[in-house]
Formats: C-alpha cells, sequence, structure tokens
C-alpha cells in the first residue's frame, strides 16, 4: 500500500501539465477511470484477508482524496483561466468614444414661425388657425372676390374639386374669425398656402402670416406702428422702416404693398390694407362702427432675410447639411 503514495505526487505532475478540460479529463482517467491505478487498487481489496482489509482500504482511500483533491484544484484553475480569456474577449471598453448621436432641429421656418408669434403675442395679438383645404367661399367669396371677378386670377389656384381649393393664402382665416367672435380682434394668423409656382423664389408650398385688429378707432397708423414695430424686433433694427405704395386688394380698401429699408434700398414684404366694409358685411360686423386693418406677410421672405439664405428652394431640398446649420 505504501507504494500507493507516489500516485500523488505523479497526479499532481500530471493534473498540473494538463492546460485545458479535454486533456485533464483524459489524465484522470489514468488514476480514477475504470483501469486507473486507484481503481485497481480498490478491486485489489477483495483478495486480502478481512484483517488486512480495513487498513489497506482507509490508506487507498486517503491517497484517492488526495488525486481528486489535485484534479480539482487542477479543474479549477483551468476553467478560471478559460473564464478570464472569455471576460477579456467580450469585456467592453468603456473609454473608447461613444459613437455619436446626431441631434434633429427645428425647421428654419417653424424657428421664423415661432418668432413671429412671440413676437405678435408680446403686443396682444392672439393666434389663429385654418383649414388648408377652404371652400371656394372663404378663400374668396367673403373675401370679396366675386366669381368670374379678374382678382381670382392675381392668385394660380390648386382646385381640389368644383368648389374647394388649397388656401392661396391665410386670409379666409380672417372670415372664419370674425365669424366666430365680435369686435375688438387682434389676431395673427400664420399657416401654409398653396399656389401654382415653382422657382427660385416661388414656391408650391409656402406660408405667410396674417395680421387682424378690428375696433372702434383702427387707422392705417396702427397698421404701420405694429408692422414696422415687429419688423425692428424682428430683424433687431431698430432703424428699419416701413413704407406703404397704394395697391389693390379685393379685400381691402384702401390697399397697399408695404416695403421695408433694407441695406440703403427698399425691400417689398407684403401686402396690407383696411378691411373692406364688404368683408364685414360677409360676416356680420357693423362697418359704421368698426374699422379693421389687415395684411399679409411672406414668411419664407422673412427667414431668407433673418438667415441671409439666397434661394427659397434650400427650406425644402430637406438636405442635412444646410437644415443642422440652424440647430442650436
Ligand atoms: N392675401 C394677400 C396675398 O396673399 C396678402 C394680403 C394683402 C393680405 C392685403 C392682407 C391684406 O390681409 O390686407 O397676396
Amino acid at each position: 500500500m505504501a507504494n500507493l503514495e507516489y500516485l500523488i505526487a505523479e497526479s499532481q505532475n500530471d493534473f498540473n501539465a494538463c492546460a485545458d478540460m479535454p486533456t485533464l479529463e483524459n489524465a484522470k482517467a489514468k488514476y480514477l477511470g475504470k483501469a486507473g491505478a486507484l481503481t485497481e487498487a480498490l478491486k485489489g481489496l477483495g483478495k486480502l484477508s478481512s484483517e488486512e482489509r480495513p487498513a489497506a482500504g482507509a490508506a487507498i482511500n486517503v491517497v484517492k482524496q488526495a488525486v481528486e483533491a489535485a484534479l480539482n484544484l487542477r479543474r479549477e484553475t483551468i476553467l478560471n483561466a478559460v473564464q478570464a480569456q472569455q471576460l477579456s474577449q467580450e469585456s467592453i471598453d468603456v473609454t473608447l468614444p461613444a459613437r455619436a448621436q446626431s441631434q434633429g432641429g427645428l425647421h428654419p421656418v417653424t424657428l421664423t414661425l415661432q418668432r413671429i408669434e412671440q413676437l405678435f403675442h408680446s403686443i396682444g395679438f392672439d393666434v389663429a388657425t385654418g383649414p388648408e383645404i377652404e371652400t371656394d367661399f372663404y378663400n374668396f367669396t367673403a373675401l370679396n372676390i366675386p366669381e368670374n371677378h379678374p382678382a381670382r386670377a392675381m392668385h394660380d389656384t390648386f382646385y381640389v374639386d368644383e368648389s374647394n381649393v388649397l388656401r392661396t393664402h391665410t386670409s379666409p382665416v380672417q372670415i372664419h374669425y370674425m365669424e366666430d367672435k365680435a369686435p375688438p380682434l387682434k389676431i395673427i394668423a400664420p399657416g401654409r398656402v398653396y399656389r401654382v409656382d415653382s422657382d427660385a423664389t416661388h414656391s408650391p408650398m409656402f406660408h405667410q402670416v396674417e395680421g387682424l385688429w378690428v375696433d372702434e378707432n383702427i387707422s392705417f397708423a396702427n397698421l404701420k406702428g405694429v408692422v414696422q414695430d415687429f419688423l425692428q424686433k424682428f430683424f433687431e433694427r431698430d432703424d428699419l422702416t416701413v413704407r406703404f405704395r397704394p395697391s389693390f386688394f379685393p379685400f381691402t380698401e384702401p390697399s397697399a404693398e408695404m416695403d421695408m429699408s433694407w441695406n440703403g434700398g427698399w425691400l417689398e414684404i407684403g401686402g396690407c390694407g383696411m378691411v373692406h366694409p364688404e368683408v364685414f358685411k360677409h360676416v356680420n360686423i357693423d362697418s359704421e362702427k368698426y374699422r379693421g386693418f389687415a395684411f399679409g406677410l411672406g414668411v419664407e421672405r422673412l427667414a431668407m432675410l433673418r438667415y441671409g439664405v439666397n434661394d427659397l428652394r434650400h427650406f425644402f431640398n430637406n438636405d442635412l447639411r444646410f437644415l443642422s446649420q440652424f440647430n442650436k
């Protein structure tokens, strides 16, 4: 039995020479397998006398336990090494730079609309909206543009069907609002409008902002004050002035085109006038008692001037190289 002790050192050497689990399992067979040295020794116990057997059995078991302990130790070492290698391969290097998140931003026209609304809101104007598909009545007739009137030709209209159009201007919002509410009224109506037109300065869809102030003593002077004040704030130029040129719109009388001073010259920025009595009649407002001014401004025009954009189509091409310049 004493000569079994050498198996402890031998198995330790064998096990420690194993670099992975399959080799270790092979090495184990040499000692603990069916034909292994220790298994054989245990089998041999039967040949011993009953006096010798207990001591011999105990001695074999001591060796067997030592071999098993050596095996387990090696097994643990190998498994730890395998796991450590796996972890090092799969681990995330938290010091690597993060993949950049691209951040969205508001469209320059939206930014411009927000600025317009905020400035008019600060001087007491409410924001009104209306449908983009209008009946012929709201887009034209109620605005004193009857059928077959030459003024209809001023607008290259998209017809949805015989009696509905894509609104060609924001002026019909005036009608909706005055139908619903009694004076005094003080609103702007920003929104999309549509016309059959497309080049560097025209887009089939664009934005206008309508203004309307109806009260007992509203005059052209109020109109000039409001528009000039707004433009000075919008462009952050205290010396900006506004001038009017006589013009014609069916829904205002008198009517004018508005120009603003710009780099030593004048730039046209919209139309305006005093609300026509015929328009008041359509919405049951007493034109003997009330007067109002109205105006319409092109939003893209304002945005182009404020941001220094020279082609209207940039706004609608959805080119991120252009649009991302407005992310702030
Ligand atoms: N609706 C006109 C257009 O689109 C602009 C306009 C002119 C609006 C005069 C007004 C106004 O409110 O008074 O061409």
